[in-house]
């Protein structure tokens, strides 16, 4: 069922798509209440230089969110992906820390009041936490250690004391024992900041969801409720459907897609209300799905609710139920 009340719908916008297909820019605005810059606010985009910051990708995208009236969305200030090569480079506690604190102040304080919701860390729970979670193995917590969540968490608080702030992380929805684990394990983290006094505010749950996988209605509702009762927000914030391993047929696995993404949903509504649902692009004809996942028929992905001409996909119907 829908929840009661409506929620905000919203896309990533992929910085090459929206400065040279205007279709892509106008399925923006007609299909969206958020947009989220999918890669310009990634340390490689805005730091290719350690001394400076490149900001000319992002600030495209929140100018046109703002002239359009959109919400954005910010993703994200800390991950183990997506770095350049100098970070990689830094080999002291104090350096790693120094750097991660100018970067959150100065993005953050860019956008303070205009960037309402930040994605503050980003994939920072091992893939597998029963062998030796459960922290994955990243430059931050290689250098920082357990601790880096804190950082990013207290100064992103501290640049934007308004700012609604989410541990952003994936892999929480399905029926095995590496989802339960990890949704203790956020559950845990988040517990952790709460009680050292350190803002945390939703649990982002990226959703990208495998077609051949089982959503786990039961272990969903149950991490809404315990996320309720910690008083945090649930956002889904990067959602489709990998579909590499669904037979060709176009309209059967548009059909599956929409049924997969009905029952995520549904899961997820009928224990607590998100607070957005954020769909990781709108359109099949750009989307990293294809690429990460590509199909052995060279077929192309069909991850998102609308397809690669922009027509509407039953996905979109799914989604459009909860607007
Ligand atoms: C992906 C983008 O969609 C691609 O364009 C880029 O090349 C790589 O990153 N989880 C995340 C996102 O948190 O930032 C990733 O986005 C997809 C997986």
């Amino acid at each position: 069922r829908a929840a009661s009340r409506p929620v905000a719908l919203g896309s990533a916008a992929e910085i090459g798509a929206f400065r040279g297909d205007p279709r892509y820019r106008e399925a923006l605005k007609r299909y969206c209440d958020i947009v989220v810059p999918m890669n310009d606010l990634k340390w490689d985009a805005l730091r290719h230089e350690r001394a400076g910051f490149d900001f000319a990708g992002a600030d495209e995208i929140v100018a046109f969110a703002e002239a359009n009236g959109k919400a954005l969305r910010g993703h994200t200030l800390l991950w183990g992906e997506a770095l350049p090569p100098w970070v990689g480079e830094m080999t002291t506690r104090a350096e790693a820390e120094r750097e991660l604190v100018r970067h959150i102040e100065v993005v953050v304080d860019r956008y303070k009041g205009r960037i309402a919701t930040w994605d503050v860390v980003n994939e920072v729970i091992k893939y597998d936490p029963t062998s030796g979670g459960p922290w994955r193995d990243t430059v931050w917590q290689h250098l920082l250690g357990p601790e880096h969540v804190e950082i990013a968490f207290r100064t992103a608080a501290r640049t934007d004391p308004k700012a609604r702030l989410v541990l952003n992380d994936f892999h929480f929805e399905e029926r095995d024992a590496g989802a339960a684990a990890r949704r203790a394990v956020a559950l845990d983290i988040c517990r952790r900041l709460r009680d050292k006094g350190i803002p945390i505010h939703g649990l982002g749950m990226q959703a990208h969801l495998y077609a051949e996988r089982t959503i786990d209605i039961d272990g969903l509702q149950r991490f809404m409720r315990d996320l309720d009762a910690l008083g945090l927000d649930v956002e889904i914030t990067e959602l489709d459907v990998i579909d590499w391993k669904m037979p060709a047929d176009a309209a059967l696995r548009d059909k599956r897609a929409a049924a997969l993404v009905a029952s995520f949903l549904g899961a997820v509504a009928s224990a607590k209300r998100p607070k957005a649902i954020v769909t990781w692009g709108l359109t099949d004809r750009y989307s990293w799905v294809g690429e990460t996942f590509p199909r052995k028929d060279g077929a192309r992905a069909r991850p998102l609710p609308l397809d690669a001409d922009y027509r509407p996909k039953p996905m979109l119907a799914v989604l459009e139920r909860y607007r």
